[in-house]
Parts: C-alpha cells; sequence; structure tokens
C-alpha cells in the first residue's frame, strides 16, 4: 500500500506522477501517519528596532508578566495617540532573513561554502507565517495564497506575493477593523516588560515596528528547514528552559460566551495558533479574551502540545496531521517543479479556496526577490 500512498496527493494528469502540474489541498489525501518533525534548534536571532532597523541580536526581547486572570485590561487606551503603525505597504520579503544569514554563515555552514557544494546546508529559507500558511491550507476557505520560489545554489528560497484580494483588503480596511488589529499588540504591552527587573509600561507607546525573531532550523521528513518567526515574549525566570521552549505566544479572541462561539473557537481560532507556536516549537500560547467594547475580561494559558487533545470532542474538525502532511507534501512539489537554479528565475504557486496549487515560471524582474547584496555574498 506505501506504493499507492507515495504519489496520492497529485491529481493523475499523466501518467507518470513526476509530470503532475498541480497538488491537490483535499483533506483526505494527507490523513497518514504523522511525518517525521523534528525538534526545532534556535539558531540564532535578531531585532527589528522602533524604525524598522536590523541588529544581530536580541535587544527587543521582552519578558513576560503573568496578568490577573480576570485583568479588565482596556485594550482601546492610546490606540489614538500612543500607537505607531508599521507600514504594511512596504515588502520585506526575505530581506531581513538574508541579512541574518549573511551575518552568520559559518553558525549554519560549519563545513564552510568552500567544503560544500551548497552555499547553505538547508533545502528551505522562508518565514515563520508562510509555513503557518501552508499548514492551514486543507482547511482555508476564505483566502487564497501566492508564494514565489527561487532556487538558488540548491536552496529554495520561499517567499510571499500579496494576492490581489489581499491588497484591496489592506487597501480598504474599515475603521473598526484598524482599530482592532491595534488590541493584540496593546495586550502585548500590558502583559510584557522590557526586562526582568521592570513591569510592563501601559503608558508607553506601541510601535509595531518593533520585533524580536527567532531562527529556527529544523527537518520535516527529508525537508531540512531554516526559518525565522516573530517571538512576542519569553520566560522571565533565568532558569527556563532554553530558547524556543521558553518562549511565550500571545493572543487576544472574542470571549466565548456560547456553545457555538467555542466550536467555532476550536475549529479555526485553535487552528491558526496551533499552526504558529508548533512550527517554532514555542510551548504555550496566553490568550487574552476580550468583551465587545475591547476590554480583557479574562486570561488562559494553552499549551500548545495539548491542542490536539482539546479539539477532539469537535465534529469533523481540523487534525494536526492533516496539515503536516499537506505541507511536506507541498515542500515535496516544490522540489521537483523548481529545476533551474537562479537568483533572476522565480517560480510562483498560486492557491485558492476549493482549486489545486497551480504554478508559472518567471523570467523577469517582476517577481524577483534575492536581493543583490545577498547574491554577490553568497557566491563569493
Ligand atoms: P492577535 O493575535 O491578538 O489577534 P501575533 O499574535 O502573531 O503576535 O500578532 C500580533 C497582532 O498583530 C495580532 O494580535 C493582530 O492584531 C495583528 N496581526 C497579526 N497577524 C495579522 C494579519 N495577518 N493581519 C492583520 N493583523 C494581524
Ligand atoms: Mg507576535
Ligand atoms: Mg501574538
Amino acid at each position: 500500500t506505501n506504493t499507492q500512498h507515495q504519489y496520492r496527493s497529485e491529481s493523475s494528469l499523466g501518467q507518470n506522477p513526476l509530470s503532475c502540474r498541480t497538488l491537490s489541498t483535499r483533506r483526505e489525501l494527507y490523513e497518514r501517519d504523522f511525518p517525521v518533525y523534528k525538534q526545532p534548534v534556535e539558531v540564532g536571532c535578531f531585532s527589528l528596532d522602533s524604525e524598522r532597523r536590523f541588529f544581530n541580536d536580541s535587544r527587543q526581547m521582552r519578558y513576560y508578566m503573568e496578568p490577573d486572570r480576570n485583568p479588565n485590561f482596556n485594550l482601546r487606551d492610546g490606540y489614538r495617540d500612543r500607537f505607531i503603525k508599521r507600514d504594511d505597504s512596504v515588502k520585506e520579503r526575505l530581506d531581513h532573513i538574508l541579512r541574518w544569514i549573511v551575518a552568520n554563515k559559518s553558525k549554519i555552514n560549519p563545513t564552510g561554502a568552500a567544503a560544500s557544494p551548497r552555499a547553505l546546508d538547508v533545502d528551505f529559507v522562508t518565514w515563520r507565517g508562510h509555513l503557518t500558511k501552508l499548514l492551514t491550507t486543507p482547511y482555508e476557505t476564505r483566502e487564497g495564497w501566492l508564494l514565489a520560489v527561487t532556487r538558488f545554489r540548491g536552496t529554495f528560497y520561499i517567499s510571499e506575493v500579496e494576492t490581489e484580494a489581499a491588497r484591496r483588503e489592506r487597501e480598504n480596511r474599515t475603521e473598526r477593523h484598524e482599530e482592532m488589529m491595534y488590541w493584540g499588540y496593546k495586550f502585548e504591552q500590558y502583559t510584557c516588560a522590557d526586562n526582568t527587573h521592570s513591569l510592563p509600561d501601559p503608558g508607553g507607546v506601541v510601535n509595531t515596528n518593533e520585533a524580536f525573531c527567532t531562527v529556527v532550523q529544523t527537518r520535516l521528513a527529508d525537508h531540512r528547514l531554516l526559518f525565522s518567526g516573530e517571538v512576542d515574549c519569553r520566560d522571565k525566570d533565568p532558569k527556563a528552559p532554553a530558547a524556543p521552549a521558553c518562549y511565550v505566544e500571545l493572543k487576544t479572541s472574542a470571549e466565548i460566551c456560547t456553545p457555538k462561539q467555542r466550536s467555532n473557537f476550536h475549529r479555526f481560532k485553535l487552528l491558526k495558533w496551533w499552526a504558529q507556536s508548533f512550527l517554532p516549537g514555542v510551548p504555550r500560547v496566553v490568550a487574552g479574551f476580550r468583551d465587545q467594547e475591547g476590554v480583557v475580561v479574562s486570561v488562559e494559558t494553552f499549551h500548545i502540545s495539548k491542542i490536539s487533545h482539546l479539539i477532539k470532542n469537535e465534529y469533523n474538525c481540523w487534525k494536526p496531521t492533516v496539515c503536516m502532511n499537506f505541507c511536506c507534501d507541498f515542500l515535496s512539489f516544490v522540489k521537483r517543479v523548481v529545476t533551474e537554479d537562479s537568483p533572476r528565475v522565480v517560480y510562483l504557486f498560486s492557491w485558492d479556496p476549493y482549486k489545486d496549487v497551480t504554478y508559472s515560471a518567471h523570467r523577469d524582474a517582476q517577481y524577483c526577490f534575492l536581493p543583490h547584496w545577498y547574491v554577490e555574498e553568497m557566491t563569493r
């Protein structure tokens, strides 16, 4: 039966499965044993300051201060007068990760580029957020995606391209939606301190340019991954386990008042929360449940390893194995499709809900995303 399973995720366009041009996202096709996913190892970190400048260090790390179980945090406070919002029309692509790679080449390539036919000893370089989108794809019914892939010196770089639909949504957000996007960051300010011997400062400015990012290495089946993701804060106890096990993800969500709301929370929210934190090995999510007026009425901790048990009673619910197997098969699909190794060639993978994944190849500059400084640094 193993041979039957080998290519079952692909639609059978041709006799030879290797010639298939599409990848199915139907859930049933990915219900098999959980693939090998190695414990993610933090290989480094970087920070982005209040002006979005890169630093090869942990200066933006924050420390989790456990709040009251019923804290009454007002998330609307400061939206008008103490909020500096990152310009999300600026597309940073993989640039920050690439800067980290250039600054830390020796850490990920112990034998040195000269000893290896590859510039980097990994198969894929990407953002954690792009992998989160892949994990949730078999269950996504609203938003499609576009992922650009360039093969350069044997490594596949995956960088998201904003879809037309996403751009329209971003440019036409309601005032209410704009404010609600602030609430998540305000909750972080109420629960995080800048160092272990200080307290959170709810009177300060919320600046969403600031970020602390972890860089982790791991393996999904035969895919060696290097990715980075933003981390909200860490356990302030100096005796806490090493990163990423000491990290804490913060979330806000509407308070749950009815069985229907609880079911939706399990089916949709917990899927996103699980995928985002499972990938880099962040063990817990602290959730602030807020009312319609943006007041946090309760706080609850969710352990990532327990989420799959929490959802088991939901009918027709999402399954971690489907998420991981789809991601794994997508990465295999990329390896088969993306054959030309050149920083000037981009393969654009495209997906819309209820459709298969398709791709197109581009030789024009429009989609190129590896900067010249990176190509030059890795070619010397
Ligand atoms: P919530 O997660 O509480 O909704 P993160 O939780 O990933 O650290 O992100 C912090 C906040 O950024 C989120 O708070 C949300 O307000 C905003 N945010 C994250 N991803 C977003 C997205 N794709 N679109 C819009 N806002 C987003
Ligand atoms: Mg965050
Ligand atoms: Mg968060």
